[in-house]
């Protein structure tokens, strides 16, 4: 009995509400319809009070069929502004940064030319990389290189590529290349996890590290500057190439590699953009490292392609380290620390 009551009045004070609210409402949109009557003379089609509701999200009556993260979302403002930046700045600020990286190592070589020992080489060798090291290498290397290309395909493909190729043969190159870079990403993630643990030992501070720095290794001076396993500058490509960029790039390319996970358009858009940025940073840096790993320094190739070094080579590039290594051989009572190139098929390392 008294539920019935008690519902009557409910329905009775809903029904008092309405009739009061409605009239407002109808009076809000009848407004507002009076205004949008009005614009279609002065401005025919001109419906933006309405759109501008809209992209507020503040239109009672914009729904979507899609359910999900952006249930009623029709207009996702931050997708303009994304786009805005990433074919405005990130992609001319960062094609411009690699044009320059690749100008300014072209003026150093033709400046500086290839770092060639002073030494003539003594034919004995040392292991500098042991199989291990190599393989976690160019495992690293070669997928980062194919990620670079295809990322860079992508990025400037349309300005570059498609201008040569045309629509149907640049399409598929685009479509090649995003299908690889999404497979390959996740491959060099793991593999540059595998690099940290299997480097990081040797990219620490140490003493002497500092005077690398001031006197810029003598890359520029040409004059001898003692350094450890690896020099501060192979130290700066670890830390903030592999370790900071590449978990930047890494992590971000998994949230748009696998965009199954409820992620709505915002965190798409914000890591598309770290990730562009991220990857044209490394890049940039990787120019560096490529070109002393390959034209800029005599010997440096070899010591990454096969293993060894000539002593002469460590004595001149990495004093440090190769004291280091010399006096823990002769500790252990094993052969001195370096031997002939012949003694290399019989597997003498240090
Ligand atoms: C084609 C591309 C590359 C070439 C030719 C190259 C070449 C080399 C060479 C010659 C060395 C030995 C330098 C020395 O003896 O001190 C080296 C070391 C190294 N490279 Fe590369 N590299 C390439 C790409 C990469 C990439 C993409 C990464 C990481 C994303 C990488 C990470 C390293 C690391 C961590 C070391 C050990 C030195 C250190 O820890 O700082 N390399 N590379």
């Amino acid at each position: 009995m008294h539920d019935n009551l008690a519902l009557r009045w409910v329905m009775r004070l809903s029904i008092a509400l309405v009739t009061v609210l409605l009239p407002q409402f109808a009076l809000g949109t009848e407004d507002l319809a009076k205004q949008q009557a009005a614009r279609q003379i002065t401005q025919p089609l001109n419906n933006a009070p309405m759109w501008r509701e809209v992209r507020k999200g503040e239109n009672p009556y914009q729904t979507t069929q899609v359910r999900g993260v952006e249930t009623n979302i029709l207009i996702q403002t931050e997708g303009q502004i994304w786009r805005e930046i990433r074919n405005g700045p990130v992609t001319i600020y960062g094609g411009w940064l690699l044009v320059l990286v690749v100008v300014a190592l072209g003026i150093f070589y033709w400046w500086r030319g290839r770092i060639m020992l002073k030494q003539p080489p003594t034919g004995r060798l040392v292991q500098r990389f042991t199989p291990w090291e190599r393989l976690v290498h160019w495992g690293t290397a070669i997928s980062f290189v194919v990620l670079a290309i295809t990322g860079l395909t992508t990025l400037f493909g349309k300005y570059v590529l498609l201008p040569v190729f045309g629509y149907t043969l640049f399409s598929w190159l685009a479509t090649l290349s995003k299908t690889l870079h999404n497979f390959v990403g996740p491959l060099f993630a793991v593999c540059a996890i595998i690099m940290f643990f299997t480097f990081v030992r040797d990219n620490i501070w140490q003493r002497g590290d500092l005077q690398w720095i001031l006197s810029a290794g003598g890359l520029f001076t040409g004059r001898h500057v003692p350094s450890w396993r690896f020099n501060i500058a192979e130290k700066f490509w670890f830390w903030l190439g592999v370790t900071f960029l590449g978990v930047a790039v890494s992590a971000t390319g998994f949230i748009l590699d696998f965009s199954n996970f409820g992620q709505g358009r915002l965190l798409m858009q914000l890591s598309n953009v770290v990730h562009a940025v991220g990857a044209l940073l490394f890049i940039a840096l990787a120019f560096g490292h490529i070109y002393l790993g390959t034209i800029g320094m005599e010997g440096a190739y070899e010591s990454m392609r096969n293993g060894h070094v000539d002593e002469a080579w460590v004595k001149e590039h990495h004093e440090y380290w190769y004291n280091e290594v010399a006096s823990q051989s002769r500790t252990a009572g094993g052969v001195p620390s370096t031997a002939p190139a012949s003694a290399m098929k019989e597997g003498w390392k240090t």
